[in-house]
This record gives structure tokens, sequence and C-alpha cells, in this order.
């Protein structure tokens, strides 16, 4: 299992646990966790399941596609260089641990 920590606007974390092919916006629904909103259920056209990589773990994802970046000028708050469609992350192993801050609003 690899383990996903999002971080709320209050500073509260949430462990998520995943598993390989799985997306992090497919985990944190699963879980039921507040402040992913997926309303496109993670086709990469909905952009209300924003989050904000921690630099640390940045340059261990994949480049963003076109749809994901173009998608991350209309989010519901500001868009930041660590910015991210938690939709298009796809977990490994290798991001065991992974910290995503969630945005105060999704719409
Ligand atoms: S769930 Fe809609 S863009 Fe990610």
């Amino acid at each position: 299992m690899t383990a996903i920590i999002f971080i709320h606007p209050d500073g509260k974390s949430e462990r998520v646990e995943t598993s390989d092919g799985e997306s992090a916006m497919q985990a944190a629904t699963r879980h039921g966790l507040n402040g992913i909103l997926a309303e496109c259920g993670g086709n990469a056209m909905c952009a209300t399941c924003h989050v904000y990589v921690d630099p640390s773990w940045l340059a261990r994802l994949p480049d963003m596609g076109d749809d994901e970046d173009a998608l991350l000028d209309g989010t519901a708050t500001e868009r930041l260089p660590n910015s991210r469609l938690s939709c298009q992350i796809h977990v490994t192993s290798a991001l065991d641990g992974i910290v995503l801050k969630l945005p105060e609003r999704q719409f």
C-alpha cells in the first residue's frame, strides 16, 4: 500500500492508503475526504480536484499534459507553480508519503 498525506486548509492532515494505478483523486473520494469534489469523475474536465503538491515531491511527478495545464488556469483558488489536478496523479510506490495540500475551495 502507498500512503498519500492530504493537508486541509486548517492544517489538519489526513492519511489515505491507496494502491498502484489509482489516482490521488480516486483515493481521496473513496475515503470520503472533504476538499476534493471531482465533478467530472477524473476525466480532466472540471478542475475540482485541484491540489498543491508539496514542493519536495513535485519533481517526482510526470509532466502535466496540455489538458491539465489548461484546466489549471480555471481553478477556484489561485494557481501556483505546484498546482496539479489530483485525478492526473497516478499513484506508484515511488510516491509513498506524497503530501498534497487542499485548496480553500474547489468551486
Ligand atoms: S476530477 Fe475533474 S478534472 Fe480531476
